[in-house]
């Protein structure tokens, strides 16, 4: 089935937060925020503003009623500053004003002076100091430091990922506006409805029944609006509420780039032990992530960097140590992995270093020491429906790595100066939130009288085809015709206490939660049809294409009659269903237990081709094996992989998020941070759907596609290392840097 929303998409016709009609009387909102890294507020002139024609009022944390509290996990982050700053683009102020070109005009009429504190940008820096914005974590299996001293080689060295910018087409933004009753309802381009919805409680100090969240849909989240839609929601609350009037507060892309975190850069240092037989036997690795100026995500992220230090590898003695770092920069947030791609880095750093120093392929090492069923994580879950192998071996065959590898080596021999490089990317990501308690979510569902069906989840549609997913399930667990079927748009007041979308969990919690509602209708169906047709039981009662079976058999009744007798029976049509993982758990005291539902595995392999003259690179082509489990939707899970792989390479090569030694950022427009085009695109992805059963603790069996494909991503930057390695064999081996960008390739191939 085609994405639902694909055509309104390609015509324009699709709604975003700026794209709803305007109340009469609505104001705009504008932020002012702080030109300095870190310093005590001495002074801030807004008067020139104020007096500007136009502008309604201009807002402080003052004037907050409630908290001035936006922190999700820790309460560390003020919605506007108090008395001091801690990055630059913190906002400060908010302006408002009869339209958004006054409101942006004053802002820039603002000043302010601090007295400077030390500004700090580098993690390790932050760390020296004692600046960390949560507790440090260990993930410990078997006995590394024994371990070691066994092991006939040992590589140390040095992994560095960059940050990375959303980018989301949307930029953020809310329109809010005041009800009767002393109710406000807020318009969120959000992942968290329910985020936005407690966060403007606390900081309007409002019950949460007053704050009623709405979302259509975002044009990208890619995990920068699972925490961070909310202080631009929450201002436009703010302002709404102190006003009484409808406001919007949307970013302008250059704001939202300043103003918002990104993905965390990490610092880590590795140490990796094998034997003769390249067996990993010993994993060590210490990661510094850089976390900004406030936690907002970061603690989970950080936990989801060491679940997936050993990526799809099997160690059997491993010590991973993680710290959260402050820095003065924006907080950084939740970005496609979580964290996970940052650990992988590293693991694959070493795997590469340690190839290197050898003289043998990377891919020697991987095979050797891939996942398999019965192993453990250093977390103590065991793996079980393991496709590492499955997916590896597929791939060898099919797109014929030998032949792959001759060639690249052939081509290598031929040419002087252009070079081409190999490498293979297995992945393995875990499915759930982290946090067990995050996993869980509800439907609700109306059979209306003339068979129409309305649903309503926590799931936020952000171009990650959530909803035509869920309009198949519904269609298919009633046995109608998807038309009938109406995916409603995302809302507190309908579903309550959701979890983000996010974690690519958002089908499997909400679609599970969606048959658990619609089996419960089914079974007031039941009780009509047995009625109509004067049936002693219901056996083998199923509706297919819109006809209702019995043990096998075809009946005469249809859809729609079986619906208006339910309603003529005066039984219930609407239903609320609720998901909770089962089995889940982990207990952080130990640092073990079942945090996944399951894992999600794959394998790339990505050719480069290196102009060794002028440090410029294209990808040849990426050919995938991943395990999908059983496929819902084809179309949407492929397009899924295929914008992942892209934004994985652009993660990994082009994409460079520079601040300056003052924190501020110099990659702030397009024309300084670039990301994958269609010339950046590898002139082949070729991806192959692993055949497998999938798993019960997916929707429909049909795994979760949202992250993993990010992964393949990394091996860009070990595919970029081989043919840089065919043409200087002398490349240093004990430091790996990403984004490995045209110019780091030049100076690292002659360097
Ligand atoms: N795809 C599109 N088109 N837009 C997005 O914002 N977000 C990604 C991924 N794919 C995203 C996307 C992220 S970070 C996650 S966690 C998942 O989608 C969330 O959706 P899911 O849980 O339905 O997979
Ligand atoms: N993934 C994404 N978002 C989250 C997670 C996670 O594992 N945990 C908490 N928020
Ligand atoms: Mo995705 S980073 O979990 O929103």
């Amino acid at each position: 089935m085609k994405n639902i929303d694909a055509n309104n998409h390609v015509t324009g016709r699709s709604i975003y937060v700026d794209d709803v009609p305007e109340l009469g009387g609505t104001l705009h909102a504008a932020v002012y925020a702080s030109p300095h890294a870190h310093g005590k507020i001495k002074k801030i002139d807004s008067s020139q503003a104020e007096r500007m024609p136009g502008v309604v009022r201009v807002i402080s944390w003052k004037d907050i009623p409630g908290q001035n509290e936006i922190g999700g996990i820790i309460s560390d982050e003020p919605l506007l500053a108090a008395d001091e700053v801690h990055f630059q683009g913190q906002p400060v102020l908010l302006i408002v004003a009869e339209s958004e070109e006054v409101a942006r005009e004053a802002a820039g009429k603002i000043s302010m002076d601090v007295d400077p504190l030390e500004v700090i940008t580098d993690p390790r820096v932050a760390f020296e100091k004692g600046h960390l914005l949560s507790d440090s974590r260990t993930f410990k299996l078997g006995n590394s430091q024994a371990a070691f001293a066994n092991c006939k080689y040992i590589f140390k060295g040095k992994a560095i990922s960059g940050g990375q910018e959303h980018l989301y087409l949307e930029t953020q933004g809310a329109y809010a506006y005041p009800l009767e009753h002393g109710n406000l309802k807020v318009i969120s381009s959000t992942q968290g409805p329910t985020v936005v919805q407690r966060t403007i409680s606390r900081v309007l100090g409002l019950g949460m029944h007053h704050v009623e969240v709405d979302v259509t849909r975002l044009g990208g989240g890619f995990g920068g609006k699972e925490d961070q839609a909310s202080a631009w929601a929450t201002m436009a609350a703010l302002a709404a509420w102190l006003l009484q009037k409808p406001v919007k507060c949307i970013l302008h892309r250059m704001d939202d780039m300043r103003m918002t975190g990104k993905r965390h850069p990490y610092s880590s240092d590795y140490k990796i032990g094998l034997d003769e037989n390249l067996k990993i036997q010993a994993y060590e690795a210490v990661y510094y992530q850089n976390g900004g100026a406030a936690a907002d995500l970061s603690p989970a992220i950080l936990e989801r960097t060491i679940f997936h230090a050993t990526s799809s590898y099997f160690i059997p003695n491993v010590e991973v140590t993680a710290h959260s770092c402050k820095t003065n920069l924006p907080p950084n947030t939740a970005f496609r992995g979580f964290g996970g791609p940052q650990g992988m880095f590293v693991i694959e750093a070493a795997i590469a270093h340690a190839a290197q120093e050898l003289g043998v392929d990377a891919f020697d090492i991987q095979e050797e020491n891939l996942l398999k069923n019965g192993d453990e994580f250093p977390y103590g879950q065991i793996a079980e429906g393991c496709e590492a192998g499955n997916c590896w071996e597929e791939a060898i065959s099919i797109f014929e790595y030998e032949r792959i590898r001759k060639e690249v080596k052939e081509f290598n021999n031929n040419h002087l100066l252009v070079k081409k490089g190999v490498a293979l990317m297995p992945i393995c990501f875990g499915i759930s939130f982290t946090n067990t308690p995050m996993n869980n979510a509800r439907a609700l569902v109306h059979v209306y009288g003339d068979g129409s069906i309305g649903v309503s989840t926590g799931a936020v549609e952000m171009g990650q085809g959530v909803n035509t997913k869920l309009l198949q399930i519904a269609a298919a667990v009633f046995g109608v015709n998807p038309q009938r079927v109406k995916i409603e748009t995302t809302n507190t007041s309908r579903v309550a206490n959701t979890s983000p979308s996010a974690a690519s969990s958002t089908t499997d919690l909400n679609g599970k939660a969606l048959v658990n509602a619609a089996n419960q209708i089914l079974e007031q169906l039941k009780i009509a049809a047995k009625n109509i047709l004067g049936l002693d039981s219901t056996e083998g009662f199923v509706i297919r294409k819109e006809t209702v079976w019995i043990n096998g058999k075809p009946t005469s009744l249809n859809w729609e009659d079986l619906v208006k007798e339910a309603l003529l029976m005066r039984l219930n049509l609407s239903a609320k269903g609720h998901y909770a993982t089962p089995g889940i758990h982990f207990d952080k005291k130990t640092e073990k237990g079942h945090p996944f539902a399951y894992h999600v595995y794959g394998t790339a392999i990505i050719v480069s081709n290196v102009d060794c003259l002028r440090g410029t690179y294209t990808f040849e082509s990426v050919k995938v094996v991943h395990d999908y489990g059983a496929s819902m939707n084809k179309m949407i899970d492929l397009g899924q992989t295929e914008g992942g792989i892209v934004q994985g390479i652009g993660w990994m090569t082009m994409e460079d998020v520079v601040y300056d030694e003052n924190g501020r950022l110099l990659s702030n427009a397009l024309s300084t941070y670039k990301i994958p085009d269609i010339y950046a695109v590898p002139e082949e992805i070729d991806v192959h759907f692993l055949n497998t059963p999938g798993t019960d603790m997916a929707a429909f069996r049909s795994k979760a596609v949202g992250e993993p494909p990010f992964l393949y991503g990394i091996g860009a930057w070990f595919a970029i290392k081989n043919a840089m390695l065919a043409f200087n064999p002398n490349l240093k081996a004990d430091f790996a840097e990403s984004p490995l960008t045209p110019e780091r390739v030049l100076m690292g191939l002659y360097g």
